[in-house]
């Protein structure tokens, strides 16, 4: 299959030819502000099945809904009145709900589960896309499963050219890490995934959130999961990825040693740069930065894997505000490796 990649950087190029690609029941990769998704039509069994097959994905992990208006959730699930707070609050914006799901919505596109997520993304060509046509795009992050999110139109030509229609170049996404996911449990709400939407954020909404366990620890294989993505191996780099848990002298310490005695990648703070050797050294963004650090980090690990090395050692983050995103995304691409220093 030809893949067509479209620019849709200004907002004026015509997305009619993707909009029927949509209708016909083929696949569309498209810029949203968190990372980039591979859509397809939600209400159609065969496009979830395309999604499926292309990104190499287990049929029990389902897809996000994308919606144009907060209230096209009427549609497909039942809410409440703590969902329509949420929205005031967040939408359009990176944030996805999981409701009770109505049978307007295939199974398929669900994985088998009674609940159904939600997202009404801010991306002028997600929105675009959406409204163009007409319906509600299922959609993962439009990688190669177990891939890092792609955060470039070049990203997801890397992974799935010759697999999907066509691909919508919107820029660079914004955030760079995947939204915030909360399941409304009558009035209180379970962080599943941190992103762009902090927990402090939730907490002025609503008073009592709660972050799921997995977030932050590893589950034992027989440990329940909310979230059947919970427990699929994220992507670990070919190259074991650690991460330095220490005071920051201490860890460029260990990283200055570690450059003198192994062939390893460090990835650093652009503060530290100045005080490590220039080779297989990747820069993440400024220490307190965290909105550049989220919106390089997959890029990042992207470019680990153009290294030839035996090891990777990179900063453990804070776990305060969008910190607990790249926590996260770090330690489940680290396979929870945390090393003390
Ligand atoms: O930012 C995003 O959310 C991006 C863009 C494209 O919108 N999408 C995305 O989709 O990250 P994906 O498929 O890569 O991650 C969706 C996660 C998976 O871990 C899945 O298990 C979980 O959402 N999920 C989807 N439906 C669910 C449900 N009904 N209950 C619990 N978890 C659900
Ligand atoms: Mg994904």
């Amino acid at each position: 299959m030809q893949t067509q990649v479209i620019k849709h950087t200004n907002g004026k190029t015509s997305l009619s030819e993707a909009a029927d690609i949509l209708r016909r029941g083929g696949l569309v990769a498209f810029a949203t502000e968190t990372v980039y998704g591979l859509g397809g039509n939600a209400l159609n069994e065969d496009a979830a099945k395309k999604i499926y097959a292309a990104k190499g994905r287990p049929s029990d992990n389902p897809l996000i809904v994308h919606i144009a208006e907060p209230e096209d959730a009427e549609k497909y699930a039942y809410t409440n009145e703590l969902y329509y707070k949420l929205a005031r609050a967040f939408m359009p914006g990176p944030l996805t709900v999981i409701l009770p799901k109505k049978n307007t919505v295939p199974s398929s596109v669900t994985g088998g589960l009674d609940t159904v997520a939600l997202r009404c993304p801010s991306h002028p060509t997600a929105r675009a896309l959406i409204k163009e046509s007409g319906l509600p795009i299922a959609a993962p992050s439009a990688n190669i499963s177990g891939r890092p999110s792609p955060t470039s139109a070049e990203h997801v030509v890397a992974d799935l050219s010759g697999k999907i229609d066509m691909i919508i170049d919107g820029g660079e996404s914004e955030i760079g890490l995947e939204s915030t996911i909360v399941k409304i449990e009558d009035n209180k709400l379970v962080m599943l995934r941190p992103g762009g939407i902090t927990f402090d954020a939730l907490a002025c909404v609503c008073e009592n959130v709660e972050i799921a366990y997995a977030v932050t620890e590893a589950l034992a294989p027989s440990e329940r999961v909310i979230s059947p993505g919970m427990k699929y191996r994220h992507y670990s780099p070919s190259t074991p990825l650690v991460l330095l848990d220490g005071e920051r002298e201490n860890v460029i310490a260990f990283m200055k040693k570690a450059q003198e005695n192994e062939k390893c990648i460090i990835i650093s703070y652009t503060e530290e740069v100045s005080e490590l050797k220039k080779d297989r050294l990747i820069e993440i963004g400024s220490e307190n930065d965290l909105d550049s650090q989220a919106k390089r980090l997959f890029a990042v690990l992207r470019e680990t894997e153009s290294y030839d090395a035996d090891i990777i050692y990179a900063h453990l983050p804070k776990k305060d505000g969008l910190g607990l995103a790249l926590y996260n995304r770090l330690i489940r691409a680290a396979a929870h490796t945390i090393k003390k220093v």
